[in-house]
């Protein structure tokens, strides 16, 4: 941080940093910082000012007015002081540089993190993807990510490293909680990282297969959860060695979760046939899970392609896709689509699939937890 920048040399600005960030100045610059950080700022910094503030210290759209103060402000671990003084003097924004911005510290997080699910067609319940989005939301979203529900990952740190880990850093989530602490300011614009750039198409690449149910299903408007099985056949001739496969949703905002299966019976394809419209309902499906493979999907998870644990997949087999659907307020369209990937190569290794769970949770009704 350079003294200019701070202040107005003219009048004499000083800045310098110690261990803990110290500066003093008797300069004119105006600071942006928010009204939470105005109202904390006895809190958090020792301002050792005398100030005469022409117009105070009113901090409204996060801009504490112009006044003229001589002020050494002792910045305790993090934040930037605002105080301001001068005229029609600008300088560039103290506390932009100092305290915590969306724009610089905040927006890197939630676009790596949170955008892939809130954004719009996907499965999160509003977009987070600029400031406009993320500011209302700021204090859910502090409270979201401190108690780990947000990003959405059920894994346990300790006990081992998963590929695909959601988690945030407790760096992260100091950070969202820190700019909120900072008045939840937006920064300087240019400081923002581009903003995510989502593929459209296929995530893994073309596939070498796409499959796509015959006809689409029409989920009703409201009404309860619907859980449903659509048998999809694979058109193959020969066995093929599966190195991944890409499930998309077609209608992200009401598909909550896909398992698919392989059935190389026709029993899922009678049950489809005994009901009138596309699929047929329940929660047991026919067919089995290939080789210790589990295929499944939540959103925007995205199994990578491995070559060294590719599955079989024989000829006339069907994909018997089992999806947990949320109504929404309309009738909704559902159509997925699932892309498989080949490759020539047998398996290296075969994967086992160890499932813990309990099917004897007795829970009485009208019980809270
Ligand atoms: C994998 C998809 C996914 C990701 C990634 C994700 N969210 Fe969400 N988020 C959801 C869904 C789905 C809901 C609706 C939750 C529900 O209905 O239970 C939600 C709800 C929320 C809510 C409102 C509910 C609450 O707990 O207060 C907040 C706030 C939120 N998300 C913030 C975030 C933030 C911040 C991030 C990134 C750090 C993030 N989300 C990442 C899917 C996601």
């Amino acid at each position: 941080m350079s003294q200019s920048s701070i202040g107005d040399a003219k009048t004499g600005t000083h800045f310098g940093t110690s261990g803990r960030m110290h500066f003093v100045t008797t300069g004119a610059y105006h600071v942006r910082v928010g009204q939470g950080a105005a109202t904390r700022r006895a809190q958090m910094l020792n301002v050792i000012a005398q100030a005469s503030h022409r117009r105070g210290a009113s901090a409204r759209d996060g801009v504490i007015g112009l006044g003229r103060v001589a002020v050494g402000v002792r910045v305790l671990g993090r934040v930037a002081a605002g105080v301001l003084a001068g005229t029609a003097a600008i300088a560039p924004d103290a506390a932009a540089q100092t305290a915590v911005t969306f724009s610089r510290d905040v927006a890197p997080i939630i676009f790596e993190r949170c955008s892939s699910c809130h954004r719009p067609g996907e499965i999160g319940p509003f977009s987070l993807l600029t400031y406009q989005d993320v500011r209302p939301r700021a204090s859910a979203i502090a409270r979201a990510t401190r108690s780990h529900a947000m990003p959405p990952w059920k894994p346990e740190p300790g006990y081992g490293d998963f590929l695909g880990a959601r988690r945030l850093t407790e760096a992260q989530i100091d950070t969202i909680q820190r700019w909120i602490d900072d008045g939840a300011v937006e920064g300087d614009p240019s400081d923002l990282p581009p903003v995510p750039k989502f593929a459209e198409g296929w995530r893994l690449g073309q596939p070498d297969l796409v499959i796509t149910m015959a006809e689409p299903y029409t989920l009703p408007a409201g009404g309860p959860d619907v859980l449903r099985n659509f048998v999809i056949p694979i058109p193959l001739k020969q066995t093929r060695y599966v190195k991944g496969v890409e499930f998309r949703p077609g209608n992200a905002g009401v598909v909550h979760h896909a398992n698919m299966r392989i059935d190389r019976t026709a029993t899922s394809r009678l049950l489809d046939q005994a009901d009138p419209a596309p699929g047929f309902d329940g929660l047991i499906a026919s067919g089995t899970f290939p080789d210790g493979h589990f295929l499944g999907w939540t959103p925007g998870q995205l199994p990578p392609l491995a070559d060294a644990m590719a599955w079989r997949l024989e000829p006339d087999s069907d994909l018997v896709v089992q999806l947990h659907m949320h109504p929404g307020e309309r009738p909704e369209i559902v159509r997925p689509s699932i892309g498989f990937f080949f490759t020539d190569r047998p398996p290296a290794r075969t994967p086992l699939m160890l499932r813990l769970g309990r099917q004897n949770v007795d829970i009485s009704p009208g019980v809270t937890n």
